[in-house]
């Protein structure tokens, strides 16, 4: 389990403002919250509405937030009792996106093929049919909904039985297009900017914080693992900058039922005061912003839902 479980103290010691852009909520401009009970025996600081601050996982408490696989089994039964958490393993993943690919390709098996439950990656690079080159799949934008730590975007280790995965068998959607990546450019900075353009193509939310931070350590660290495994360099701390920004728009908190930021409260533009109002008057939930990259504008989510 060693390999899976990503180290808050570690990216706090390559640089706090990495750890601290993790945490980001882009709505609300504050950080990430807890939005679930499991972490109040650690104080009153890690009640449901409260932020997720970088002393609250670092230090004496870097332990405190694990994968789900990690999790106890009293845990994991509450998590999946709470809020309905129970992950999907690799291989459905794999088979689910393996559909997704064939939609756009036309063709089966592209990535690899299955083989029970489990998969034979394809060596031969990616071919691509006629009018559709590699960058249009690199953009092509996709959306995990209430993607926990995220299996469907990425595979460092299946989500089930902590079984780390190496790069060259990944399956996941963002896994996929840096492979795509990868197999088409050998210039170091060209490779870099189509990796940002596949960061910024991937999108996911979901609810719980610790789950989020998961998610987003697990699409930092595949950056990481690909920059090695393509040029074995690591990133520089500029480039991790760079991609932990682009994740902290694109893996975002938000209840899907109400598209909102959990727990964020806007007052009212105006609140009229009158004798009777005995308690403070309560806002409205922030309606949860995304970013448009090829566009460079953020915008409301749910404009998109209602067609906007
Ligand atoms: C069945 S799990 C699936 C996680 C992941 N997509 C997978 O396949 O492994 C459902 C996820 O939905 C999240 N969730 C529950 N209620 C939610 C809500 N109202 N809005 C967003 N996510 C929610 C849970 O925290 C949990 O991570």
């Amino acid at each position: 389990m060693d390999k899976i479980d990503i180290i808050e103290q570690n990216i706090e010691e390559r640089s706090p403002d990495l750890l601290k852009l993790l945490l980001k909520d882009k709505t609300t401009g504050r950080n990430i919250r807890w939005a679930t009970d499991n972490y109040k025996h650690h104080g009153s600081d890690y009640a449901a509405e409260c932020e997720i601050k970088p002393n609250l996982i670092t230090g004496l408490h870097t332990h405190v937030i694990q994968p789900r696989v990690s999790k106890n089994q009293e845990e994991q039964f509450k998590r999946t009792r709470d809020k309905a958490e129970v992950f999907t393993p690799s291989w459905i993943c794999n088979k689910q996106n393996n559909l997704v690919d064939e939609a756009w390709f036309g063709i089966k098996d592209v990535f690899n093929h299955t083989v029970g439950n489990g998969w034979i990656t394809n060596e031969k690079p990616i071919a691509f049919p006629e009018k559709k080159e590699w960058k249009h799949y690199v953009d092509a934008r996709r959306l995990e909904i209430s993607c926990g730590e995220g299996p469907y975007l990425v595979s460092r280790y299946d989500a089930v039985s902590g079984k780390f995965i190496s790069v060259k068998d990944r399956i996941g959607i963002l896994d996929r297009k840096l492979r795509v990546v990868n197999e088409n450019t050998d210039d170091e900075s060209n490779w870099y900017n189509w990796a940002i353009r596949a960061y910024q193509s991937t999108y996911g939310y979901e609810y719980q914080g610790d789950n989020i931070l998961l998610a987003r350590e697990n699409l930092l660290y595949t950056f990481i693992d690909n920059m090695q495994y393509k040029f074995g360099n690591k990133p520089t701390l500029e480039q991790l900058k760079k991609i932990a920004n682009i994740i902290s728009w694109n893996i975002w908190q938000m209840d899907g039922l109400t598209l909102t930021s959990p727990f964020s409260e806007a007052k009212p533009a105006f609140v009229q005061i009158s004798i009777f109002d005995m308690e403070e008057e309560k806002g409205n939930p922030i309606p949860s912003k995304i970013f448009d990259w090829r566009s460079n504008y953020s915008l409301e989510f749910q404009s998109m839902v209602n067609g906007g």
